[in-house]
């Protein structure tokens, strides 16, 4: 499997996101600083991964803290949460791994832990985040894989994959899993642009799986549907609402809306702890904005004329009405979502889930 995220020796290590496809060159993160400027540069990217990050990110700064007691220790510990949590806005997977290893630390604080002893537990729960976010991918393929045809031809949006997970992939889960049960998938990989998701990683990833993979450029998917090239549609995502809206890469919305156009199923794969029961509906989700330069540019090559004013929102809202149903570890949540996703979340907590649903602060 793709080392995403792990742990070696002193330092956190990961796959550099910007260099994919042209090289596979891994970044060595040795303080928690270090981990934040990877998130907020794009070097580890996607969701779920950014959760993953933060966590470990976090733990390693603790461990190399040299507070010997724990109010100092704990003054420390939220400076580093309040760092994670200024990276990047949207994908709600980063507030609920910061969350939870404040839980974390408030448990082991309240029940007489030592520095080191929170140290350690610290450690222990960003690595547990690490393993559980590789075991609900592969839970949530096996559940997606149902939904997916004999010969299936799936478009796919961004890349929600391996690299944007801990492992194994949501969206990308889903196409594995499929794969695996030797079902004949294809797959059609939109570009994403402006930062180029689908075509360096997703396709990267799918093609060292020996999956059949076709990159389209974002304004062929209506062309590709239209002509009956595509028998459904899934995509990964960032925040899902109460009420089933969902926030994923920009140009998610459109491919849902020329899905429903041409009657073709849009599912959504996402683990529990994207879905964020305290926001109501998608229009409260923050949207991040990032820099022009994704747009006027690919590579050092200038497109776009000196004096044009640019936009580049990172993401965008599709309508709970456009899904046809989403996928999670826990099972598949359909319309109504205000109920099942509830339902889903709560069941968890029943079970002793504690982490689905923390109260926080977040945007
Ligand atoms: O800006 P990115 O690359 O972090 O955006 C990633 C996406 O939008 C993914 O589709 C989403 O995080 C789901 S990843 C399993």
């Amino acid at each position: 499997m793709l080392p995403t995220i792990e742990w070696k020796d002193d330092a956190v290590v990961m796959i550099d996101q910007r260099k994919l496809p042209a090289s596979e060159i891994y970044v060595s993160c040795k303080t928690a600083q270090e981990v934040a400027r990877a998130i907020k540069t794009m070097v580890i990217r996607g969701a779920p991964a950014i959760g993953v990050a933060a966590a470990m990110g976090i733990a390693l700064g603790m461990r190399r803290s040299k507070a010997t007691g724990t109010k100092q220790f704990a003054t420390e510990f939220q400076k580093l949460c309040e760092l994670m949590a200024a990276t990047r806005p949207t994908a709600v997977n980063l507030f609920w791994a910061i969350e939870r290893m404040k839980r974390v630390f408030a448990e082991a604080a309240q029940g007489g832990c030592s520095v080191e002893e929170i140290r350690q537990r610290l450690e222990a729960d960003a690595r547990r985040i690490h393993d559980e976010d590789v075991a609900s991918c592969r839970t949530m393929g096996a559940f997606g894989a149902e939904l997916v045809p004999e010969q299936a031809r799936i478009l796919t949006h961004c890349n929600a994959g391996a690299l944007a997970t801990a492992g194994y992939g949501t969206a990308l889960g889903v196409i594995r899993a499929a794969a695996e049960q030797g079902k004949k998938v294809a797959v059609l990989a939109d570009e994403t642009r402006p930062f180029l998701q689908g075509a360096r990683l997703t396709a990267w990833e799918l093609v060292k799986d020996g999956i059949d993979t076709t990159v389209i450029t974002d304004n062929m998917a209506a062309s590709m549907m239209r002509l009956g090239n595509v028998d459904l549609v899934v995509v990964g995502a960032d925040r899902i609402a109460a009420n089933g809206d969902v926030a994923n890469k920009i140009g998610t919305y459109g491919v849902a809306v020329l899905a429903r156009a041409h009657e073709i199923p849009f599912y959504v794969a996402a683990p529990l702890s994207t879905i964020d029961l305290q926001t109501p509906d998608g229009s409260t989700i923050p949207i991040e904005e990032r820099n022009d330069r994704e747009v006027t540019h690919v590579g050092a090559n200038r497109l776009t004329p000196e004096g044009a004013r640019i936009r580049n929102p990172a993401f965008d809202v599709t309508p709970a009405k456009y899904i046809t149903a989403i996928i999670t570890e826990r099972g598949v949540a359909r319309a109504p979502y205000h109920e099942s996703l509830a339902e889903l979340v709560n069941r968890g907590q029943e079970a002793g889930g504690r982490w689905q649903q923390e109260a926080g602060t977040r945007p």
